[in-house]
């Protein structure tokens, strides 16, 4: 039974541990909004490529951020919220590796991360939303009723990156995969400002040996014991 009291879920964890599959479950099943806060920074990173920003100066962050606006849409046939970047839907593009491989930088940033965390902190105003990335639980909403931390295998998550983004370009190789998988959770989990880390309050979920049933049914009790 959904409960009808609503709350804050943040989930936190590696690159490509399931957060936003177990997020989206979740949150279709609870009635709740998702949000993937990682698209955000993956979308102010396409701006900067394509814009040639140079990231290291900040007054070309700080300019080229006003020229910003970031809003979620959602797409009835898919019946997901996408990513719009001053009203293009760039929801399939940020996922590309010419993304990926900077993200970690520019989400190190800042301006860049007072940026986005004043707009997913209105994101949660409401409740009734369920966010995953790196520092919800942490820095977002330190309050928040229930906090996840997910963890998987490496090889596992490799696996399962490298199945995605195989789809979408044949040519990209697991090393690939891999090594930027390597280099973002080293990157996020070693910043200065809001690094990767587990919430005190955090409870984990290892989801290598987890179906997507089990995960989900895992999390909607966490849900029920922090609603009772
Ligand atoms: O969840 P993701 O892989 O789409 O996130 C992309 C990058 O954005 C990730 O390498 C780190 C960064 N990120 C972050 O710093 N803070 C968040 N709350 C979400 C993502």
């Amino acid at each position: 039974m959904v409960p009808s009291k609503k709350i804050i879920v943040t989930i936190d964890g590696w690159s490509s541990c399931g957060k936003s599959t177990l997020a989206k479950q979740l949150a279709k099943e609870l009635n709740y909004v998702y949000i993937d806060s990682g698209a955000m920074y993956r979308a102010v990173t396409l701006y900067f490529l394509r814009n040639h920003i140079d990231w290291t100066s900040p007054v070309q962050v700080v300019e080229a951020l006003q020229n910003i606006h970031l809003d979620f849409r959602f797409n009835e046939q898919s019946a997901q919220s996408e990513m719009f970047l001053n009203d293009e839907n760039v929801e399939y593009v940020i996922r590309d590796l010419v993304v990926a491989e900077k993200v970690s930088d520019v989400a190190s940033i800042k301006e860049v991360r007072d940026f986005a965390v004043a707009q997913q902190r209105k994101m949660g105003a409401r409740k009734g939303i369920v966010m995953d990335g790196r520092d919800i639980g942490t820095v977002v909403f330190p309050h928040a009723e229930l906090k996840i931390f997910m963890t998987a295998d490496n090889a596992i998550r490799v696996q399962r990156r490298f199945k995605e983004l195989f789809q979408k370009n044949p040519n990209i190789s697991i090393e690939e995969v891999k090594n930027n998988l390597e280099m973002r959770d080293y990157i996020d989990s070693h910043r200065e400002i809001s690094p990767l880390r587990q919430a005190d309050d955090a409870i984990v979920i290892d989801n290598t040996h987890l179906t997507m049933e089990q995960q989900l049914h895992k999390a909607l009790h966490l849900v029920n014991e922090k609603c009772g």
